[in-house]
Formats: structure tokens, C-alpha cells, sequence
């Protein structure tokens, strides 16, 4: 079935089951291959995009279930010109092999947006489905309060 989806912004028009879900729309007919396939049981958090502007798992999440724009990695930021958090990754050095780091962005970017200050605990809450196999876990934390920094100053 055909169905619009507004993904970063572009309109676009895509015919296919309304069960595929939202991560193979994503990956496979938009071309938009920053969002990760980890784990496919929503377990993991590499897949995180955000459906009006909040993190949701794209593996599990069916074409019929997008309700609102689409927000992915590629969405938030240009190389030339980054988001305050994606600067704040950079900076912190948070990447490893850096498979995680998409869905880990954009589940800390629903966060900052609800809250511009987290605490530590409001942070390892929010981001305790996101997993990262390579243990960035405190840099994650470190570039998300330095990105809280960064928004304030903005
Ligand atoms: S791939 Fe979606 S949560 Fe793991
Ligand atoms: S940076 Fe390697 S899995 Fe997270």
C-alpha cells in the first residue's frame, strides 16, 4: 500500500506491507543507512529514530504505527554543519567501532529535549536500552551533559 512519510524534512512516497518495519523503510527504500540493525527485538537501541520527536525502536516499529515525521541521524546534523550533541560526541571522543552511536545520539537527543538537564541518573534511566558493546557508557554520559552545556549556550 502507498503511504507519505515525511522523513528529515522530505516528503516521500513509499508502497509497501504496512507490517515492514519502519528501520528496512528507512534503510532499504529511503537509502538513509545511518540507523542500525543490532538486534531486531527492540533490546538493543541501534535502530533508535525519532516519530514526533520521540526515540523509538525502527525495528519494531510497523509502517502502519508512524504517525508523525521522522527524525533519523541523518536529520539532526551535517558534517559541515553538527548538532550541538552530535559536536559534543565528537568532542568527548565517545565513538568506538561506533555501531551503537546513531541510536545512542538520538535516544540522548529525546532526552536533552525533554530535559535540558539530566542528571546522572535521569541519563543511565534514559539510556539504559541503548547498548554499546564496545562500553562507552561513561563517555556517553560525559558528552551528554557537555551537550547540555552546549544547547544552554546556544
Ligand atoms: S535493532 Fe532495534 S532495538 Fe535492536
Ligand atoms: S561503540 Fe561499538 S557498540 Fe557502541
Amino acid at each position: 500500500m502507498a503511504t507519505t512519510l515525511t522523513i528529515n524534512g522530505k516528503t516521500h512516497q513509499v508502497d509497501l506491507p504496512d507490517d515492514v518495519p519502519l528501520l528496512w523503510v528507512l534503510r532499504d527504500e529511503v537509502g538513509l543507512t545511518g540507523t542500525k540493525f543490532g538486534c531486531g527485538v527492540a533490546a538493543c537501541g541501534a535502530c533508535t529514530v525519532h516519530i514526533n520527536g520521540e526515540a523509538v525502536r525502527s525495528c519494531q516499529t510497523p509502517l502502519s504505527d508512524v504517525d508523525g515525521p521522522v527524525t533519523t541521524i541523518e536529520g539532526i546534523g551535517t558534517p559541515d554543519s553538527l548538532a550541538a550533541i552530535q559536536q559534543a560526541w565528537v568532542e568527548n571522543q565517545v565513538a568506538q567501532c561506533g555501531y551503537c552511536q546513531s541510536g545512542q545520539i538520538m535516544q540522548a537527543a529525546s532526552l536533552l529535549a525533554e530535559n535540558p538537564s539530566p542528571t546522572d541518573t535521569d541519563i543511565d534511566e534514559a539510556m539504559q536500552g541503548n547498548l554499546c558493546r564496545c562500553g562507552t557508557y561513561p563517555r556517553i554520559r560525559a558528552a551528554i551533559h557537555d551537550a547540555a552545556s552546549k544547547m544552554k549556550e546556544a
